[in-house]
């Protein structure tokens, strides 16, 4: 019988003698209630913690006592200490109490295999009821799902929770290796400024405005990129910083507005030094993690990515895509109503096994909304195109697929008139379906084990993107990456040809990190401001201070940033970086805790300058 449940403990205001509480006086925590273990029976404790559950059965009463460590069982007995077991029978869930008793071990048919400190129990001889709790919004037991609002509104309790203690310091200890890694190797840890300008990363600003400069805004940092460059040229030669980043974007699950990057640069590095210091860190953090990491990382350009995966991301733990469209003639194209033009992409899904007709009716609304033809029904394809059928599977067997298979096919519809798709965009659209088609299928077989850490370096990106709306350019990594050297002389003739010194690193379908040789010549730097459309007058006034500096011995310098919230959720087996972010923000941005943002007076916005709407 466990009678903490939370309908009926009643709020600390209520609770009679609530305000006698006892005092902390000179109690001192001798030992965490989840270290506990057969080799302390008979010492003496002093244990300070949460009431986690309690069960009373008359003379006996059990309290599951809970602090950052774990849980263990006190042992209140009315007749050994009749005070303890007084004190003990009027508390309630989470109120904060001190126990101070002998550590004894458990008969063994009283011995509880599910928590590490069951083989023990402490026999309390006093109890001191430090202060109440009002009954917790939640329980803090059990793993069902919970509402986020109300997590995140009490997020005081929800951090209790074993499962968020964990991720903490989980974060903690990879953080603590990055660190020690990076200053092993003569990084300096270098604070850049969170009052700054704008720094182009692709996302809006989030700006302070400035009360001593009425009309004029600070912007918070989307990246400190421009500050550690300049680092390089101060001479600072190598540097890290695990540092927060703004960006005013919409969120998703591995997005924040406010998140932390591990952020490096280092001066006369090539792609290879980077791609050495990376794959080290990211073994050191997950063996910090207590997990191994097989260095090097596979690499793949940006273009295999593409055609291989349709994504710039792969996650590697399902099977590249091959273009199918060669196996088919010109006039069984047509017939099933496809665009030769483009390629013919084959998905597949290991050892699913045979689908029942719901299931296969069910892969439809996986297609939904999107654009391209699917044929899901692949042994109907190969009845009707026996050769094609049998090329196929014959190119699958070749990467070792076989028996039970789900096989898709996804194409592009002839074209009316202009074609519908570019072969990317084709592209991504099977690849977004060969994703959820894993997902869909993720409890056969293993598939998207999350503990398969699949890492990957993806490289040769395109230097620019072109931005149909703005009719214009855009950077695809930022105006800073350096083009291939050998790419220069046709930055202006074929910017759409020109490939950037850019790397990211992928894991299992996640971007972890960015990064690139950068340009170190301040007459390329301007060339390529001027190519994104950013007349002189307008990268003097974004940018002087940066092409200046350029202009003062710039060391040719690279570096790198990966998301720390998105490795230690990966870490962390998360699917969303609120899980290992302390105190995050929800899908609309608002930190429902606080209640920010919040409104300010009329006195405080007119002090800075800014009239009330
Ligand atoms: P980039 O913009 O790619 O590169 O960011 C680097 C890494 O930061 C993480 N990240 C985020 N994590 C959580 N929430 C967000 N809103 C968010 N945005 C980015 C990702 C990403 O891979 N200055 C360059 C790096 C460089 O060139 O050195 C930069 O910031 O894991």
């Amino acid at each position: 019988m466990n009678d903490s449940s939370h309908a009926d403990a009643p709020a600390t205001d209520a609770a009679p003698g609530a305000a006698v509480w006892d005092p902390l006086g000179d109690l001192t925590r001798s030992a965490y209630c989840g270290d506990l273990r057969p080799e302390h029976a008979g010492q003496t404790v002093t244990l300070l913690g949460w009431v986690h559950g309690r069960r009373d059965l008359g003379s006996l009463l059990f309290l599951d006592l809970r602090d950052r460590a774990g849980l263990c069982q006190v042992v209140c007995n009315q007749e050994l200490a009749p005070e303890a077991h007084q004190k003990a029978s009027h508390v309630r869930s989470e109120y904060v109490i001190a126990v101070r008793g002998e550590v004894v071990r458990r008969a063994a048919d009283t011995v509880n295999p599910a928590i590490p400190t069951g083989e023990v129990e402490v026999l309390a001889r006093e109890v001191f009821v430090l202060n109440g709790a009002r009954t917790p919004p939640f329980p803090l037991e059990g793993e069902g799902p919970l509402a986020e609002d109300a997590r995140l509104k009490y997020r005081f309790v929800d951090l209790r929770r074993p499962r968020m203690q964990a991720n903490l310091r989980l974060r903690h200890e990879v953080a603590f290796a990055i660190r020690r890694y990076f200053a092993d190797r003569g990084f300096l840890e270098v604070e850049t400024p969170f009052l700054t300008r704008s720094t182009p990363e692709g996302a809006r600003d989030y700006l302070v405005p400035s009360r001593v400069q009425p009309g004029s805004f600070y912007a918070l940092p989307q990246s400190p990129q421009l500050f550690k460059q300049i680092l390089m040229i101060g001479g600072c030669d190598r540097y890290f910083q695990i540092v927060r980043c703004f960006r005013d974007e919409d969120l998703r699950a591995d997005r924040q507005p406010e998140f932390t990057q591990i952020d490096v640069e280092m001066s006369f590095p090539r792609e290879e030094t980077i791609y050495e210091l990376v794959e080290g860190m990211l073994a050191a953090a997950f063996t910090a993690a207590g997990e191994r990491v097989a260095t090097p990382f596979p690499r793949m350009s940006w273009e295999q990515a593409m055609a291989l995966y349709g994504s710039d991301k792969p996650d590697l733990r399902l099977p590249p895509m091959l273009d199918a469209r060669g196996f088919f003639a010109p006039a069984d194209l047509a017939h099933l109503k496809l665009d030769p033009a483009l390629p013919l992409f084959a998905i597949r899904i290991p050892q699913v096994g045979a689908l029942s007709r719901r299931e296969r009716d069910e892969l439809r609304p996986l297609a939904e909304g999107r654009r391209a033809r699917f044929f899901e029904d692949f042994a109907r394809i190969a009845k009707a195109f026996p050769q094609a059928g049998a090329q196929i599977t014959a190119a699958f067997a070749a990467q070792g697929g076989g028996e039970g298979d789900l096989v898709v096919l996804v194409g592009a519809p002839a074209p009316a008139g202009e074609p519908t798709f570019t072969a990317h965009a084709l592209a991504a659209e099977a690849g977004g379906f060969r994703l959820a088609l894993g997902q869909r299928f993720a409890d056969r077989h293993r598939l998207l084990d999350p503990r398969d850490f699949r890492f990957l370096w993806v490289t040769s990106f395109p230097m620019f993107e072109w931005d149909a709306a703005e009719r214009r350019w855009a950077a695809a990594h930022h105006p800073f990456t350096s083009p291939r050297e050998e790419d220069w002389p046709r930055l202006e003739s074929a910017p759409g040809e020109v490939k950037a010194r850019a790397y990211d690193v992928v894991l299992n379908g996640t971007e972890l990190g960015s990064g690139s040789i950068r340009i170190h010549h301040p007459e390329l730097q301007s060339r390529i401001f001027a190519l994104l459309g950013m007349d002189e007058e307008e990268a003097r006034r974004r940018f002087g201070f940066f092409l200046e500096a350029l202009r003062y011995g710039a060391p040719p310098h690279g570096g790198i940033a990966l998301g720390l919230d998105r490795l230690v959720m990966i870490l962390a087996g998360e699917s969303s970086i609120r899980e290992v972010i302390p105190f995050p923000k929800t899908a609309r941005a608002v930190d429902l805790m606080v209640e920010a943002p919040s409104a300010v007076s009329a006195a405080q916005l007119r002090e800075l300058g800014i009239r009330p709407l």
